[in-house]
């Protein structure tokens, strides 16, 4: 997967940005995308609800509904997902703060939906790493933060609920350290945890900033800006342990953490870390102020094959040599489908595909070229801006970094797909899609409502929702033979059950099938067909995907790796298979 990740990190940070500089170039560099990432339950709903209150999106707390309830359980997720109109669970905020258009990028939090977190990262430019204090690293976040580094985004940290009693601050740096390979850069510094949670010391200025506790929902008061060495900071602390211990953290860190230096967050070897409380608002607004600042505009992006003679502003890119690229600053329009969502609108039974721009600017009613369509030109005309749950026709222009919705009631548009205008074609690296893990059959019990069925499918197929596998040759799509799901987790399934029941009024039955895991097996058939009569393949299902390439199901890890020992050179097999 590292090879495909499509950032090429701090090109964009050093293109010129003065009064010369065009507009789409100004545009671009106040743009600040940034997706968070975290465990269920470590403050995610809490702190997006903060940056839209700080950022002045929203008036007061509550106004976004809790969506950490949606998690708990299979049962609540369901629910929630068929209201889909909370606006937190809707892609994309964005709001203008201090002169910076800001895009928060939702990902869901649990693991079953690691796919769909991975597709946004794909259009977000900087990732917010948020960790319960109290806990510390969790499954979750590690699997994220794998996923983020994938994507080579700039890590940001942000300790949440410093209100209760946390681990040490310096024992979190480690955890990270260690297990993640990337050094901290303190940048708030907490003075105690817990009720004893004083403040925070900003290293940048050596200024601590002493808060008081406001109502919940409130913004909270600062109570003072002192300097880390004065003797108000010592007397308004009032805890000689607490002054003692920041003195002694100070120290430390002046001494052992990295310099907070740009370059180096943009290549993800260091991450600037924040403590604080969402729930309280402690440094929640001097987070959000050090993002501006540091966190990225919008990157050069890396395609998979420019054409030939390619335009001057594609350049080599940083991640890996010949790797080409495309600069925000390219005077052509390019964007990619990172999501498609139907139904958004229960009332409209639409079909949006969600486009990041890359490069360029886009004007409603463009015409653009459709890459994977070799170059077909469509029309752009019922284009909507997206913020939240609230969908407005587009009327203005929009910029590298910006995320715009397109009707795509035919299905033209799949995830990954490029568009762009100008001779040179332009295509983004794909998504991959991620190994599935579990499998089940998929059985419509009712025949009067096959067309629903095969409607609804393919349209939640086409969202990414799930992948469905069939037996080699079925090209009917499933007609006779009910076809097989593959999802990375359970609840993906459950989504589509639920979804099928409530959009499409079909009641589908899913048979879960022994498998344990699937392979590509890039070789092709000719190959499997080899492999099988060689005795190799005894006891693995062998189906195809969409695209008719072969997939391997296996029903253990063990089987698994005695295929791996005894066949890797003739299948070729891979976890995972780009469209
Ligand atoms: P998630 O989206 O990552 O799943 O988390 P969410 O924001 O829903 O927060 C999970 C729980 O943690 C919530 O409590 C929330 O109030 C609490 N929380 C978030 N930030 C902080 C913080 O800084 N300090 C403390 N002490 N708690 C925090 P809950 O009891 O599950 O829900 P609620 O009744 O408070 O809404």
């Amino acid at each position: 997967l590292a090879a495909l990740a499509p950032v090429a990190r701090g090109v964009a940070s050093s293109s010129p940005v003065g009064a010369g500089a065009s507009t789409q170039a100004r545009e671009a560099l106040r743009r600040r995308n940034l997706a968070i990432i975290s465990h269920p339950d470590a403050g995610k709903t809490t702190l997006t609800e903060k940056l839209l209150l700080y950022g002045g999106a929203i008036n007061q707390a509550g106004a976004v509904k809790a969506k950490g309830e949606q998690r708990r359980a299979t049962s609540d997720f369901m629910e929630l997902e068929q209201q889909r109109g909370i606006s937190i669970s809707s892609t994309v905020l964005a709001y203008e703060y201090q002169g910076y258009k800001t895009l928060i990028l939702d990902t869901p939090g649990h693991q079953d939906f690691s796919e769909d977190t991975y597709r946004t990262l794909a259009a977000a430019d900087n990732a917010v790493m948020l960790i319960d204090g109290a806990k510390g690293l969790e499954p979750q976040t590690r699997k994220l933060f794998e996923v983020a580094r994938l994507r080579r985004l700039p890590i940001f940290t942000f300790v949440n609920k410093l209100d209760r009693p946390s681990l040490s601050p310096l024992q979190i740096c480690d955890q990270i350290e260690a297990e993640f390979g990337i050094r901290c850069c303190p940048v708030l510094w907490p003075i105690g945890s817990g009720d004893r949670f004083k403040g925070v010391l900003d290293r940048r200025t050596s200024v601590v900033h002493l808060f008081a506790r406001g109502a919940r929902g409130a913004i909270a008061e600062t109570v003072a800006e002192l300097p880390l060495n004065s003797a108000e900071l010592r007397e308004m602390l009032n805890d000689d342990e607490l002054h003692a211990q920041l003195l002694e953290d100070a120290e430390i860190l002046d001494e052992l953490a990295p310099p907070l230096d740009l370059a180096a967050i943009a290549s993800g070897d260091i991450t600037p870390v924040f403590f604080g409380s969402a729930m309280s608002n402690f440094g929640v607004q001097l987070f959000l102020n050090a993002f501006m600042q540091l966190g990225l505009p919008p990157a050069a992006r890396a395609v998979e094959d420019g054409g030939a003679g390619a335009a001057a502003d594609f350049e080599n890119g940083a991640i890996e040599a010949g790797t080409r690229v495309v600069q925000p600053t390219h005077a052509e329009f390019s964007g990619f489908v990172f999501k498609l969502q139907a139904n958004l609108d229960p009332r409209h039974r639409d079909r949006m595909a969600f486009v990041r721009v890359c490069s360029g600017t886009f004007e409603p009613g463009l015409r653009v070229k459709h890459s994977r369509l070799k170059g077909k030109e469509l029309t752009l005309s019922q284009v909507q801006s997206i913020s939240g749950n609230e969908r407005t026709t587009l009327d203005e222009a929009c910029y590298p970094g910006d995320v715009i919705g397109i009707n795509n009631p035919a299905g033209t548009f799949a995830i990954g797909d490029t568009i762009y205008t100008g001779s040179e074609r332009i295509s983004y690296s794909k998504i991959p899609s991620f190994s599935p893990e579990v499998f089940a059959l998929c059985t419509n019990p009712s025949p009067s409502k096959y067309k629903q069925f095969a409607k609804g499918l393919e349209q939640l197929l086409d969202e990414g929702a799930v992948q469905r596998l069939r037996e080699r040759g079925d090209m009917d799509g499933g007609a006779g033979a009910a076809p097989i799901l593959a999802a990375v987790g359970p609840l993906q399934f459950e989504v589509v059950q639920s979804r099928l029941q409530s959009e499409y009024g079909v009641d589908v039955t899913l048979e879960r099938l022994p498998f344990a895991a699937a392979r590509w097996a890039l070789a092709g058939w000719g190959a499997v067909e080899q492999a099988t009569a060689d005795g190799k393949l005894l006891g693995v299902r062998k189906l195809e995907d969409t695209w008719g390439r072969p997939v391997l199901l296996f029903p253990s890890e063990w089987k698994l790796n005695s295929v791996l020992a005894d066949c890797t050179t003739l299948l070729q097999l891979r976890p995972y298979a780009v469209a």
